[in-house]
Order: C-alpha cells, then structure tokens, then sequence
C-alpha cells in the first residue's frame, strides 16, 4: 500500500510563481507516487478571522488555482477541510490529552499572540491540536512542511505518541517531515526581498491569475541599481535575484546575453527587465487562462469538492469509528 502524504493549505491569498515553483511543484510530484490528501484548512482561519470576509469565495479561487497549477483530483484527494467534520471529533479527543503549557510555548502561538492581542482564543491555542487532527485522521506518514511549520509537526508528533502511549496502542503512525531536500526551487521577490511572497509588499509578487499589464508593471518597478562599476563584478542581491528570477523563466541564452552584458559593464537593466516581463507572460498566460475557465465552471468544481470529501470523509470515518472503540465510547 502506498504511503500518506498530507498538506493543509491556508486559503489567504492567490498563488504566486512563489508558491508555484515551490511546493506545488512538489505536490506534483508527490501525487504520482503517494496517497496524496491536500486540503484546504478553512477551520483553521477562523483563528484569525471570526469573521472571515468572503470564506467560501476564498475557498473557491484557492480550489480553483491549486487545479489550474496542476493538482489532479483523480490522483490526489482534493478536499476543503469544513466538509470533513470528522477532524473536529479527533480535534476534541486530541485536545483532552494536550496540556496549556506545552501550546502556551509554540512560537506561532506566540507570534499571534503578539499580533492580535486583542483575539488571543482557544482556537488559536490549539491549531496545534487542529492541525494534529488534519494530520492524524488519514493517518498520515509524511507531511511536506516549511520550516515556520515544523514546531506544529512535531506537536503532532507528540500528540500521535502520546495517544498510542496513553491508550496502549499502536494505532497512529508518527507523522515524519517530508524533507524537499534542495528540491525546491526558491523564488526571489521583486521588492529586493530574498523570497516570493515573503513580504506583503504589493509588487513583490506576480501571482498566477495576474494579467500582461500589471505583470509588466510590476517587473518594471523591480528594485535594481545604477550598474556595475567594473568589469564581472559580483551582483549585489537585488540583481542577482532578477537573475535568478529570470533563470527559472527565461531561455538560458536569455540569461546568458544579460549575464554577458553585466560582465561587460553594459547592461541596460530597462531591457532586460522588458524581457523577463515577456518570459513571466508567457508563463502565467495558460495558468490565468485556465483560472477563468475553471471558475466559470460551478458544475466541475462542485463535483471536485464533492468526490474529494467523498475521498476524504471514508478515510476519516474510517479512523474516527477506530479511536472512538480505542478509547471506550460505545453505543447502546
Ligand atoms: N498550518 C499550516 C500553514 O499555516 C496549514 C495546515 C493546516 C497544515 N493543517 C495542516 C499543513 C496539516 C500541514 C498539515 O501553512
């Protein structure tokens, strides 16, 4: 049988090339060769938003991307997290056995802490213990995670072990990391910033439903210099990085003429940034194209969502019934 893999993805914000060439390149990959669970983790925001503006439409355009990238339903089970209620019992089951102090000492707790002071609820206490749920209702092997994940993983981890311990079971598998290794192809923002998406900044990112003209503009107003002072010099990071951007776009010819040019001191940043616009266009064109059409298309994404929780609810049933006997609830 293969293996568990299993992501949870916030619905905030629309998919960048960031993303793109990140993980979901990786989840690519993955779901020609695991038993694949991606979900869209729409419980999870309410520990931010009480009121989130707009959440089903979110949930749509995240749903509606992650297939224009590529995600294949017939591979991987799609599904958004609310239409799998059975994650909400292993939440409260986990949660009898997950003591204040140890979420207290998450550090994204305490991030959020610091950042709404004025919302510091139980929910955000126990994501942990939610996502431990996400996690553990699949029985889930390997959970492909960035490194601001990997504390709410070994929570997990803990909360597995400590089930099995408490209950004298071995009953859940203790979820690993799924390690990218050099994998994943890191893209660099357009406001100088080391990274895609990174920032908030509003030209930092070029996102996959984003059209020719703001594509242009905001390569345009990508942060470069007055040029090199002498000959092969190295590039200070805001150059590199539009050379690094364009490497994961451009022909290497491109790259290698611009390169070139840099070496000779006679680059004209205004071309080459001209030329990457075009290289990005020609990327993002058949993504956008096929946002529009999947989102005009109610009847195929009602269907997607409705055979991925169909997928996903057997699955958690099937656990949730298992847990329930382990721990000694019984029906008359
Ligand atoms: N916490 C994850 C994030 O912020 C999203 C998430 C929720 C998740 N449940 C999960 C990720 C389970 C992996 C597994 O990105």
């Amino acid at each position: 049988m293969k293996e568990i893999v299993l992501s949870g993805i916030r619905p905030t914000g629309n998919l960048h090339l960031g993303n793109y060439y990140g993980a979901v390149q990786n989840f690519i990959k993955l779901q020609d060769n695991y038993n694949c669970y991606f979900f869209i983790a729409d419980y999870h925001s309410l520990t931010t938003h009480p009121h989130p503006d707009d959440l089903h439409g979110r949930v749509k355009q995240i749903l509606v991307e992650y297939l224009a990238a590529g995600l294949d339903p017939e591979k991987a089970t799609l599904y958004v997290q609310s239409d799998v209620p059975e994650v909400v019992e292993l939440y409260l089951f986990l949660n009898m056995n997950a003591y204040i102090g140890e979420l207290e000492r998450v550090t994204t707790f305490k991030e959020k802490v610091r950042k709404q002071p004025d919302n510091v609820n139980a929910g955000l206490l126990t994501y942990p213990t939610l996502m431990a749920a996400d996690i553990l209702i699949h029985k889930s092997n390997y959970i492909p995670v960035g490194k601001d994940q990997e504390q709410n993983l070994e929570k997990a981890r803990d909360f597995a072990e400590r089930f099995n311990r408490i209950y004298g079971v071995d009953f859940f598998p203790v979820p690993q990391a799924f390690n990218y290794g050099n994998a994943l192809i890191k893209v660099p923002g357009l406001d100088g910033s080391g990274k895609m998406g990174k920032s908030e900044g509003e030209g930092n990112a070029i996102f996959l439903c984003e059209d020719d003209k703001s594509i242009r503009k905001k390569v345009m107003r990508a942060v470069t210099d007055s040029g090199p002072t002498e000959p092969n010099q190295v590039k200070p990071e805001p150059i590199q990085n539009l050379f690094n951007l364009m490497k994961i776009v451009s022909a290497p010819e491109t790259v290698q003429f611009f390169d070139d040019a840099y070496n000779n001191m006679n680059i004209r940043y205004g071309d080459m940034k001209k030329q990457l616009a075009e290289d990005i266009i020609k990327v993002v064109t058949p993504f956008r194209e096929r946002i529009i059409e999947l989102s005009n298309d109610d009847e195929y994404i009602k269907k997607v969502a409705r055979m991925g929780a169909e997928k996903a609810h057997e699955s958690a049933s099937k656990t949730i019934k298992e847990v329930r006997e382990i721990i000694g609830f019984r029906s008359f």
